[in-house]
């Protein structure tokens, strides 16, 4: 084809520059390899507020080597119990004691993107779709203007709605009947709590809070998707309002953390998943193409597992990456063979599989719990997890092992 032809030929090209395909590029930047990241926004992208990041993200930050900067931004969670204001019973949430920190969103980026070479992230520059170039079987990506870039290797970092997780036959995501609100509140003259998670509960509506910092708190609340959700999650204002309403029988001290809040740190989202069953019997890789992150394993933040797991996919898939390269030469090196880049996604795809599966099986019975109206359907899906997840901070306890 002409046009492919003309196309700009890359070697490694990430596609999204969110918290796994900059953890993608630094893991192989790392090991010395090259790679493009294409994002489609104008500049780094960090949606959320906040992020909780726990043992096993440690882990995998220590191996990027940006964890240090990033824990002096945060303090460290002690513990955590939840609260249900329904009948006042306390229960402990347990934590271990392993680290586990908040981070601001827009800190973990930076901290990830400033380590890379410059030039490296190409903004505005979204991929529409994605095709096999039918004489070299090398991936080929259409870009919004029209034009082609031609890869030897595409990591799709595309998140949950990924163009690139379609082309290796992954189904799309479906939805799970809860949304979530998170924010960030600022206390001028420091806040009270202390450090630890606290949820609490009242009837579907879930408050969890947890202190970044002497003065920020990070919080989140879960309720119900609704209609109107759509037009409120385009407005902080509404957002901030609807909030209040589905808060009015919390405590005092708790509605304010809500009312006085950053404005622009809040967001209303739904929640997407990739069912189990669906990563269970899928290869993660196509040829040279393959997928890391949110577009890989999208699931509920109930274990607030998401971003950690994206972060073990980056050391995996860059260890993997860079053991293949060093076999071989320097010379050859320039050119990445094909067969060898498959053979490295398949050890990726192989040793990420298990973890995965089980981090979704559990996000997914929790989502399922929290959306079942039916108390047998709950009761149900208590006995299963009791039974499949008999240690509650097993997840946190994985290691993705050196880069
Ligand atoms: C409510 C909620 C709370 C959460 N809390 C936690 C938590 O506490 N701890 C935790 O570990 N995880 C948490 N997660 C999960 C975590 O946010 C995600 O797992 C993580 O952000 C995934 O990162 P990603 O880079 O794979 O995807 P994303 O962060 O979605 O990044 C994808 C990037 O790709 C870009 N992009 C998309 N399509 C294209 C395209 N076609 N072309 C070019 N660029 C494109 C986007 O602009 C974006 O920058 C939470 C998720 C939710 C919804
Ligand atoms: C399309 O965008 C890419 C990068 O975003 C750029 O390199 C290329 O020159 C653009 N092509 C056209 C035809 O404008």
């Amino acid at each position: 084809m002409e046009m492919q032809e003309l196309a700009e030929q890359r070697d490694i090209v990430i596609v999204g520059g969110g918290i796994c395909g900059l953890a993608t590029a630094l893991a192989l930047h790392r090991k010395g390899i090259k790679s493009l990241v294409l994002e489609r926004s104008k500049t780094l992208r960090s949606t959320g507020a906040a992020i909780i990041v726990q043992p096993n993200g440690w882990r995998a930050l220590d191996q990027l080597g940006v964890a240090t900067r990033l824990r002096r931004t945060a303090i460290t969670i002690q513990g955590g119990h939840y609260i249900s204001l329904a009948d006042s019973k306390k229960k402990e949430i347990p934590i271990g004691n392993g680290e586990v920190r908040c981070l601001k969103r827009t800190h973990l980026i930076e901290t990830l993107a400033n380590d890379l070479p410059v030039d490296t992230i190409r903004y505005e520059c979204q991929v529409v779709s994605i095709k096999l170039d039918p004489l070299t079987c090398y991936p080929v990506l259409q870009l919004h203007n029209g034009s082609y870039l031609q890869a030897k290797l595409v990591i799709g970092c595309d998140g949950v709605n990924s163009v690139i997780a379609n082309s290796i036959g992954l189904n799309s995501v479906k939805l799970f009947c809860t949304c979530v609100v998170r924010g960030l509140t600022n206390y001028q003259n420091g806040h009270k709590f202390k450090p630890e998670f606290v949820v609490m509960s009242k009837g579907r509506v879930q408050l969890g809070w947890m202190p970044m910092t002497d003065k920020l708190v990070y919080w989140f609340v879960t309720r119900q998707w609704t209609s109107q959700d759509l037009a409120v999650s385009k407005n902080s204002m509404l957002i901030r309002q609807s909030t209040m309403e589905t808060m009015k029988d919390f405590p005092d001290d708790m509605m304010e953390m809500i009312s006085t809040c950053y404005l622009n740190s809040l967001h209303l989202t739904d929640l997407k998943y990739r069912a189990p069953w669906d990563l269970l019997g899928n290869n993660f890789h196509e040829g040279t193409v393959t997928v890391a992150g949110d577009a890989m394993h999208a699931m509920g933040p109930f274990l607030a597992q998401g971003g950690s797991a994206s972060l073990e996919d980056a050391i995996v898939l860059g260890r993997c990456l860079a053991q293949k390269m060093n076999i071989m030469n320097q010379r050859e090196r320039s050119s990445i063979v094909k067969m060898m880049v498959e053979e490295a996604l398949e050890e990726y795809a192989k040793e990420r599989k298990m973890r995965i599966v089980w981090l979704s099986l559990e996000t997914y019975l929790i989502g399922k719990m929290l959306d079942a109206k039916s108390v047998m359907v709950k009761f149900v899906i208590i006995i299963v997890m009791a039974v499949l997840f008999s240690d509650p901070i097993g997840n946190t306890r994985y290691d993705c092992g050196r880069l």
